[in-house]
């Protein structure tokens, strides 16, 4: 059995002093749920802090990238290491906005997922397509590629640890939501290039998680969706009382 992972991908968004106080509200609200997991992924400049808000509790912490060298030259950028060492267990790789404003390919996804994998750290790698290529009939074949380029040399025992986040691109922050059918469509096609690639055993324990304007009124029927194992949640994780019920999903 697949065991639920909701995210919040806090993007570019909350100060330090904003950051504590919502981790320390979902630590208070959700951190003591036993059957799913939550996670949370601030801003690099907060990770500290809310690992430290969310201790003793079963909260989790993740980076929203990372670069594929334990350390260098690379101005701006942080390891996996360096994640490791502030608490995180989960790093986004891949995210469409780093995709579209940051120069992020399959191949540069690849990097980082090996890179991930190598320092202990479980990769959500995300994958979607645009809506022009939707509404060209593209969609699997975009997302065919961006499953088998991030994969790329990847083997059966590194797939078991990595997380999939299907977000098709024209839902992310738009308060467009894929119906829960197309949701769960494009969810089992992923899973069936997983099978393809890994083997059925592989495939069936892969946390596929949705996102896209993932909110508290449409959390509970793309859950209640045989594949769909979990939630990526951008503007409803950055309030108290949304993602709380986000997390608590029926
Ligand atoms: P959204 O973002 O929930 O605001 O649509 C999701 C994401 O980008 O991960």
């Amino acid at each position: 059995m697949r065991r639920a992972l909701i995210a919040g991908n806090w993007k570019m968004y909350k100060t330090d002093a904003e950051a504590i106080e919502l981790a320390r509200g979902l630590a208070r609200e959700a951190g003591n749920l036993t059957d799913r997991d939550v996670l949370l992924c601030p801003p690099f400049t907060s990770l500290k802090s809310v690992s430290e808000a969310i201790a003793r509790t079963n909260v989790k912490l993740g980076g929203q990238t990372l670069h594929w060298e334990k350390e260098g030259a690379f101005t701006g950028m942080v390891s996996g290491p360096m994640l490791k060492s502030v608490g995180c267990s989960h790093v986004i790789i891949g995210h469409s906005e780093q995709r579209q404003f940051f120069g992020e390919t399959n191949e540069t996804v690849n990097k980082r997922v090996k890179a991930a994998l190598f320092h202990g750290l479980v990769p959500i790698m995300c994958v979607g397509e645009l809506l022009a290529e939707r509404e060209a009939g593209k969609a699997e074949a975009v997302v065919k590629e961006q499953v088998e380029g991030g994969l790329k040399s990847i083997t059966a025992e590194e797939m078991k640890k990595i997380v999939i986040a299907y977000e098709p691109v024209w839902a992310i922050g738009t308060g467009k939501t894929a119906t829960p059918d197309d949701a769960d469509n494009m969810h089992r096609f992923i899973r069936s290039l997983i099978a393809k690639m890994y083997g059925d055993a592989v495939a069936e324990g892969t946390i596929i998680q949705y996102g896209g304007s993932v909110k508290p009124e449409n959390v509970d029927e793309l859950m209640a969706k045989p594949n769909i194992d979990g939630a990526l949640v951008g503007g409803a994780s950055l309030k108290v009382d949304s993602f709380t019920r986000i997390v608590r999903f029926k």
